[in-house]
Protein backbone atom coordinates (compact mmCIF):
# COMPACT_ATOMS: atom_id res chain seq x y z
CA UNK A 1 0.00 0.00 0.00
CA UNK A 2 1.63 3.98 -1.19
CA UNK A 3 1.62 5.93 2.02
CA UNK A 4 -0.26 9.22 1.14
CA UNK A 5 1.64 12.38 2.09
CA UNK A 6 0.94 14.80 5.14
CA UNK A 7 -1.54 17.07 3.74
CA UNK A 8 1.00 19.56 6.32
CA UNK A 9 4.17 19.14 6.95
CA UNK A 10 5.66 20.09 10.39
CA UNK A 11 9.88 20.92 10.71
CA UNK A 12 11.24 22.97 13.66
CA UNK A 13 13.92 25.41 13.14
CA UNK A 14 15.18 26.98 16.40
CA UNK A 15 12.02 28.66 18.33
CA UNK A 16 10.11 28.49 15.19
CA UNK A 17 7.53 26.06 13.66
CA UNK A 18 6.81 26.04 10.25
CA UNK A 19 3.47 24.26 9.07
CA UNK A 20 3.70 23.88 4.99
CA UNK A 21 0.42 23.35 3.44
CA UNK A 22 0.94 20.17 1.01
CA UNK A 23 -1.13 19.95 -1.64
CA UNK A 24 1.07 22.21 -4.63
CA UNK A 25 -0.59 20.22 -7.48
CA UNK A 26 -3.65 22.18 -6.10
CA UNK A 27 -2.22 24.97 -5.03
CA UNK A 28 -2.44 24.41 -1.46
CA UNK A 29 -6.26 24.47 -1.94
CA UNK A 30 -8.25 23.22 1.24
CA UNK A 31 -10.26 19.97 1.54
CA UNK A 32 -11.45 19.24 5.59
CA UNK A 33 -8.91 16.69 5.95
CA UNK A 34 -6.08 19.52 5.44
CA UNK A 35 -8.02 21.85 7.06
CA UNK A 36 -7.96 19.72 10.22
CA UNK A 37 -4.44 18.82 10.03
CA UNK A 38 -3.52 22.35 10.09
CA UNK A 39 -5.79 23.01 12.80
CA UNK A 40 -4.05 19.65 14.73
CA UNK A 41 -0.71 21.07 13.41
CA UNK A 42 -0.87 24.40 15.28
CA UNK A 43 -2.48 22.64 18.75
CA UNK A 44 0.74 20.67 18.97
CA UNK A 45 2.72 23.89 18.13
CA UNK A 46 1.41 25.81 21.12
CA UNK A 47 1.48 22.49 23.22
CA UNK A 48 5.53 22.12 22.46
CA UNK A 49 7.05 25.20 25.38
CA UNK A 50 10.12 24.85 22.87
CA UNK A 51 8.05 26.65 19.83
CA UNK A 52 7.87 30.11 20.19
CA UNK A 53 6.47 31.36 17.32
CA UNK A 54 4.05 29.49 14.54
CA UNK A 55 4.46 30.11 10.57
CA UNK A 56 2.67 28.79 8.07
CA UNK A 57 3.50 28.66 4.38
CA UNK A 58 2.12 26.92 1.27
CA UNK A 59 4.21 24.29 -0.64
CA UNK A 60 5.15 24.53 -4.75
CA UNK A 61 6.44 28.19 -5.71
CA UNK A 62 3.10 29.14 -6.83
CA UNK A 63 1.12 29.15 -4.03
CA UNK A 64 0.26 30.00 -0.52
CA UNK A 65 -3.09 28.59 -0.48
CA UNK A 66 -5.61 29.03 -3.55
CA UNK A 67 -8.91 29.15 -1.05
CA UNK A 68 -11.52 26.46 -0.47
CA UNK A 69 -11.73 23.32 -2.89
CA UNK A 70 -14.09 24.62 -5.63
CA UNK A 71 -15.13 21.28 -7.09
CA UNK A 72 -15.53 20.12 -3.42
CA UNK A 73 -17.84 23.28 -2.79
CA UNK A 74 -19.68 22.92 -5.73
CA UNK A 75 -21.22 19.61 -5.08
CA UNK A 76 -22.00 20.53 -1.48
CA UNK A 77 -25.73 21.77 -0.56
CA UNK A 78 -26.56 24.72 1.42
CA UNK A 79 -26.83 23.35 4.44
CA UNK A 80 -23.02 21.03 3.85
CA UNK A 81 -21.77 24.99 2.65
CA UNK A 82 -22.95 26.33 6.12
CA UNK A 83 -21.11 23.41 7.96
CA UNK A 84 -18.21 23.96 6.39
CA UNK A 85 -17.62 27.43 6.52
CA UNK A 86 -18.60 26.88 9.97
CA UNK A 87 -15.60 24.82 10.74
CA UNK A 88 -13.38 27.24 8.28
CA UNK A 89 -14.19 29.80 11.19
CA UNK A 90 -13.58 27.87 13.85
CA UNK A 91 -10.57 27.12 12.94
CA UNK A 92 -9.09 30.60 11.59
CA UNK A 93 -10.67 31.99 14.80
CA UNK A 94 -8.68 29.13 16.96
CA UNK A 95 -5.30 30.69 14.79
CA UNK A 96 -6.30 34.25 15.63
CA UNK A 97 -6.37 33.45 19.50
CA UNK A 98 -3.91 31.12 19.26
CA UNK A 99 -1.50 32.26 22.53
CA UNK A 100 1.92 31.90 20.39
CA UNK A 101 2.61 34.47 17.68
CA UNK A 102 2.10 33.94 13.92
CA UNK A 103 3.21 34.38 10.93
CA UNK A 104 1.82 33.54 7.20
CA UNK A 105 4.45 33.31 5.22
CA UNK A 106 3.02 34.20 1.84
CA UNK A 107 4.89 32.56 -1.01
CA UNK A 108 2.58 33.18 -3.87
CA UNK A 109 -1.36 33.37 -4.34
CA UNK A 110 -3.40 33.66 -1.42
CA UNK A 111 -6.78 33.31 -2.54
CA UNK A 112 -9.99 33.50 -0.61
CA UNK A 113 -9.71 31.01 2.16
CA UNK A 114 -5.87 31.33 1.91
CA UNK A 115 -6.21 35.31 2.13
CA UNK A 116 -8.42 34.39 5.29
CA UNK A 117 -5.73 32.12 6.72
CA UNK A 118 -2.94 35.03 6.42
CA UNK A 119 -5.47 37.71 8.13
CA UNK A 120 -5.76 35.33 10.75
CA UNK A 121 -2.53 35.62 11.29
CA UNK A 122 -0.45 38.00 13.66
CA UNK A 123 1.90 38.90 10.80
CA UNK A 124 1.90 38.30 6.89
CA UNK A 125 5.36 38.16 5.35
CA UNK A 126 4.90 38.07 1.66
CA UNK A 127 7.37 37.43 -1.20
CA UNK A 128 7.61 40.33 -3.79
CA UNK A 129 5.90 37.60 -6.30
CA UNK A 130 2.52 37.37 -3.88
CA UNK A 131 -0.41 37.95 -4.26
CA UNK A 132 -4.02 38.80 -2.74
CA UNK A 133 -7.83 38.33 -3.35
CA UNK A 134 -11.36 37.08 -2.32
CA UNK A 135 -12.10 36.14 -5.91
CA UNK A 136 -15.64 34.67 -4.24
CA UNK A 137 -17.70 37.63 -5.73
CA UNK A 138 -16.55 36.05 -8.82
CA UNK A 139 -18.10 33.01 -8.57
CA UNK A 140 -21.40 34.51 -7.33
CA UNK A 141 -20.15 33.64 -3.54
CA UNK A 142 -18.77 35.54 -0.72
CA UNK A 143 -15.75 34.94 1.64
CA UNK A 144 -16.98 32.31 4.54
CA UNK A 145 -14.47 31.69 6.75
CA UNK A 146 -13.92 35.01 8.16
CA UNK A 147 -12.82 37.16 5.43
CA UNK A 148 -15.29 39.59 5.93
CA UNK A 149 -15.08 40.06 9.30
CA UNK A 150 -10.85 39.63 9.42
CA UNK A 151 -10.51 42.17 6.34
CA UNK A 152 -12.28 44.90 7.93
CA UNK A 153 -10.49 44.23 11.10
CA UNK A 154 -7.32 43.98 9.40
CA UNK A 155 -7.05 46.74 6.65
CA UNK A 156 -9.91 48.87 7.43
CA UNK A 157 -14.00 49.31 5.86
CA UNK A 158 -12.48 51.06 2.23
CA UNK A 159 -9.94 48.93 1.53
CA UNK A 160 -11.83 45.32 2.35
CA UNK A 161 -14.46 46.64 0.30
CA UNK A 162 -11.94 47.14 -2.61
CA UNK A 163 -10.93 43.31 -2.19
CA UNK A 164 -14.42 41.93 -1.25
CA UNK A 165 -16.61 43.68 -3.70
CA UNK A 166 -14.04 43.71 -7.02
CA UNK A 167 -12.50 39.85 -6.36
CA UNK A 168 -9.76 41.77 -8.21
CA UNK A 169 -5.89 40.62 -7.14
CA UNK A 170 -3.66 42.88 -5.80
CA UNK A 171 -0.20 42.68 -5.64
CA UNK A 172 2.23 42.05 -2.69
CA UNK A 173 3.69 45.80 -3.28
CA UNK A 174 0.26 47.09 -3.39
CA UNK A 175 -0.82 45.51 0.23
CA UNK A 176 2.25 46.35 1.43
CA UNK A 177 1.10 49.75 0.53
CA UNK A 178 -2.41 48.63 2.20
CA UNK A 179 -0.50 48.74 5.68
CA UNK A 180 -1.49 44.82 6.14
CA UNK A 181 1.64 43.06 5.14
CA UNK A 182 4.43 43.17 7.55
CA UNK A 183 7.48 42.85 5.33
CA UNK A 184 8.14 41.67 1.62
CA UNK A 185 11.28 39.87 0.84
CA UNK A 186 12.15 38.39 -2.42
CA UNK A 187 11.28 34.61 -2.74
CA UNK A 188 14.82 33.16 -1.17
CA UNK A 189 14.74 35.53 1.23
CA UNK A 190 11.14 34.92 2.22
CA UNK A 191 12.51 31.96 5.07
CA UNK A 192 15.21 34.14 6.27
CA UNK A 193 13.13 37.39 6.97
CA UNK A 194 10.76 35.08 8.70
CA UNK A 195 12.99 33.42 10.83
CA UNK A 196 14.54 37.25 12.04
CA UNK A 197 11.40 37.88 12.95
CA UNK A 198 10.78 34.65 14.74
CA UNK A 199 14.07 35.07 16.84
CA UNK A 200 12.97 38.99 17.42
CA UNK A 201 9.68 37.41 19.16
CA UNK A 202 11.37 34.60 20.57
CA UNK A 203 13.68 37.18 22.38
CA UNK A 204 10.39 38.33 24.59
CA UNK A 205 8.99 37.04 27.44
CA UNK A 206 6.10 34.72 26.19
CA UNK A 207 3.61 35.70 28.59
CA UNK A 208 3.86 39.00 28.13
CA UNK A 209 3.60 38.15 24.08
CA UNK A 210 0.19 36.26 24.92
CA UNK A 211 -0.95 38.91 27.05
CA UNK A 212 -0.85 41.76 24.85
CA UNK A 213 -1.87 39.97 21.76
CA UNK A 214 -5.11 39.21 23.91
CA UNK A 215 -5.81 42.50 24.34
CA UNK A 216 -4.97 43.52 20.45
CA UNK A 217 -7.09 41.03 19.44
CA UNK A 218 -10.20 42.05 21.25
CA UNK A 219 -9.91 46.01 20.54
CA UNK A 220 -12.07 45.32 17.23
CA UNK A 221 -14.80 43.55 19.55
CA UNK A 222 -15.19 46.31 22.30
CA UNK A 223 -16.20 49.44 22.90
CA UNK A 224 -13.22 51.58 24.34
CA UNK A 225 -14.33 51.21 27.91
CA UNK A 226 -14.61 47.61 27.78
CA UNK A 227 -11.53 47.31 25.88
CA UNK A 228 -9.66 49.66 28.66
CA UNK A 229 -11.18 47.18 31.53
CA UNK A 230 -10.01 44.39 29.80
CA UNK A 231 -6.38 46.02 28.76
CA UNK A 232 -5.88 46.53 32.74
CA UNK A 233 -7.07 43.08 33.81
CA UNK A 234 -4.10 41.69 31.11
CA UNK A 235 -1.68 44.18 32.06
CA UNK A 236 -2.36 42.70 35.77
CA UNK A 237 -2.16 39.56 35.13
CA UNK A 238 0.97 39.55 33.15
CA UNK A 239 2.42 42.16 36.03
CA UNK A 240 2.15 39.20 38.24
CA UNK A 241 4.55 36.84 36.44
CA UNK A 242 7.83 37.01 37.72
CA UNK A 243 8.83 37.54 33.71
CA UNK A 244 7.04 40.85 33.74
CA UNK A 245 9.19 42.26 37.29
CA UNK A 246 12.40 40.70 36.24
CA UNK A 247 12.49 42.56 32.77
CA UNK A 248 11.85 45.59 34.30
CA UNK A 249 14.64 44.85 36.61
CA UNK A 250 16.91 44.33 34.34
CA UNK A 251 16.07 47.57 32.80
CA UNK A 252 16.44 49.46 35.94
CA UNK A 253 20.30 47.45 36.44
CA UNK A 254 21.58 48.02 32.85
CA UNK A 255 20.93 52.05 33.23
CA UNK A 256 22.90 51.54 36.82
CA UNK A 257 25.65 49.73 35.43
CA UNK A 258 25.59 52.05 32.60
CA UNK A 259 26.13 55.28 34.98
CA UNK A 260 28.64 53.09 36.70
CA UNK A 261 30.84 53.05 33.72
CA UNK A 262 30.32 56.50 32.33
CA UNK A 263 31.01 57.37 35.67
CA UNK A 264 34.38 55.67 35.60
CA UNK A 265 34.99 56.62 32.37
CA UNK A 266 34.89 60.54 33.05
CA UNK A 267 38.24 61.91 33.93
CA UNK A 268 38.73 63.30 37.78
CA UNK A 269 37.74 66.96 37.82
CA UNK A 270 40.48 67.78 40.40
N1 LIG B 1 -9.94 24.59 -5.73
C1 LIG B 1 -9.65 23.46 -6.35
N2 LIG B 1 -8.65 23.34 -7.25
C2 LIG B 1 -7.92 24.45 -7.50
C3 LIG B 1 -8.15 25.68 -6.88
C4 LIG B 1 -9.23 25.73 -5.95
N3 LIG B 1 -9.51 26.85 -5.24
N4 LIG B 1 -7.28 26.58 -7.34
C5 LIG B 1 -6.51 25.94 -8.22
N5 LIG B 1 -6.88 24.65 -8.33
C6 LIG B 1 -6.30 23.58 -9.15
C7 LIG B 1 -6.65 23.72 -10.62
O1 LIG B 1 -7.93 23.18 -10.88
C8 LIG B 1 -5.54 22.94 -11.26
O2 LIG B 1 -5.80 21.58 -11.09
P1 LIG B 1 -5.52 20.54 -12.33
O3 LIG B 1 -4.08 20.72 -12.65
O4 LIG B 1 -5.85 19.21 -11.76
O5 LIG B 1 -6.41 20.99 -13.45
C9 LIG B 1 -4.34 23.26 -10.38
O6 LIG B 1 -4.88 23.69 -9.12
C10 LIG B 1 -3.48 24.41 -10.92
O7 LIG B 1 -4.30 25.52 -11.14
P2 LIG B 1 -4.39 26.31 -12.54
O8 LIG B 1 -5.69 27.00 -12.61
O9 LIG B 1 -4.08 25.36 -13.66
O10 LIG B 1 -3.19 27.32 -12.38
P3 LIG B 1 -3.05 28.75 -13.05
O11 LIG B 1 -1.68 29.20 -12.76
O12 LIG B 1 -3.49 28.72 -14.46
O13 LIG B 1 -4.09 29.69 -12.25
C11 LIG B 1 -5.18 30.60 -10.29
C12 LIG B 1 -3.91 29.93 -10.88
C13 LIG B 1 -4.94 30.69 -8.79
C14 LIG B 1 -5.35 32.00 -10.87
C15 LIG B 1 -6.42 29.74 -10.60
O14 LIG B 1 -6.13 28.39 -10.29
C16 LIG B 1 -7.64 30.14 -9.83
O15 LIG B 1 -8.26 31.14 -10.13
N6 LIG B 1 -8.01 29.36 -8.78
C17 LIG B 1 -9.22 29.58 -8.01
C18 LIG B 1 -8.98 30.60 -6.94
C19 LIG B 1 -10.27 30.92 -6.21
O16 LIG B 1 -11.25 31.37 -6.79
N7 LIG B 1 -10.28 30.72 -4.88
C20 LIG B 1 -11.41 30.95 -4.03
C21 LIG B 1 -12.15 29.68 -3.82
S1 LIG B 1 -13.63 29.91 -2.89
Amino acid sequence: MRNTPPLVLATQHGPLRLLTLNRADKLNAFTPEMLASLAAGIDEAVADAATRVIAITGSGAKAFAAGNDIERLASLDGVAAYRDMMAGQRALLRLHDCAKPTVAMVNGYALGGGFELALACDFIVASTTASFAFPEITLNTMPGWGGTQLAVAKMGLACAKRFVLSGRRFTAQECDAFGFVHQLAAPDQLFDAVQSIAATLASYDPFALEMAKRALNRASELPLSAGLDFEAAQYAVNFASDGARAGLRQFIERQRARRTAQSDSEPATR
